[in-house]
């Protein structure tokens, strides 16, 4: 058995696929991380019955919420860390402390187009190869170690909606699984 906490800050889709995986194993999400008001997402952990905590960075310096982040982290000996979505750069002394104990997934094959609307730079840049990677976060943005990256091929016609949901759909069904994986091996060590 392991336990981790999701950390995110919007729609929750992502969140949403994890705990569905998840159900019916002995791993849990212990619970979810949401730094804003009225994220979808809040609505979705609800559903599951996933309680949750938000954080207000605007409220207090970043420094100051990560102690209180670590605090829950600690308290809920949580094994890994899931940034699914989570809009907010965590600092080298949180990254530290956590060290390939924190994954991350992002919408473009790394290390091109790390930082935000990865898909829509890449889908205007006119790549033909798109993906998505499932990484360990360290320090930078959207640069530690590759655990999984998926790509396909476009055709060149397809709208940036559809491409999106081409990708949305990559995350849906490899995100889950990579977590699942690291889960059984930590529940292993754990026994
Ligand atoms: C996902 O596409 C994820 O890859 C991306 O945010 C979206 C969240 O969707 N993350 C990043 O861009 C991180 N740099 P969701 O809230 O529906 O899971």
């Amino acid at each position: 058995m392991a336990k981790i906490a999701v950390f995110a800050s919007g729609n929750g889709s992502n969140f949403e696929a994890i705990a569905s995986k998840l159900q019916g194993t002995l791993h849990r999400i212990e619970f979810l991380l949401c730094n804003k008001r009225g994220a979808r997402v809040i609505e979705r952990a609800k559903k599951f019955g996933i309680p949750v905590y938000t954080v207000d960075y605007r409220k207090a310096e970043r420094e100051k919420v990560e102690e209180e982040i670590i605090g829950l982290v600690e308290k809920h000996r949580i094994d890994l860390i899931v940034l699914a979505g989570w809009m907010k750069i965590l600092t080298p002394h949180f990254t530290e402390r956590y060290r390939k104990r924190i994954l991350n997934i992002h919408p473009a094959l790394l290390p091109k187009y790390p930082g935000t609307n990865a898909i829509e730079r890449s889908y205007r840049a006119g790549d033909m190869e798109l993906g998505i990677t499932i990484h360990f976060v360290d320090s930078g943005v959207d640069t530690g170690p590759i655990i999984l990256q998926k790509s396909f091929q476009r055709n060149g016609k397809e709208t940036l909606t559809e491409v999106e949901e081409h990708i949305h759909r990559m995350e849906h069904l490899y995100y889950p699984e990579v977590v699942k994986k690291l889960l059984d091996d930590i529940g292993d060590s754990n026994e």
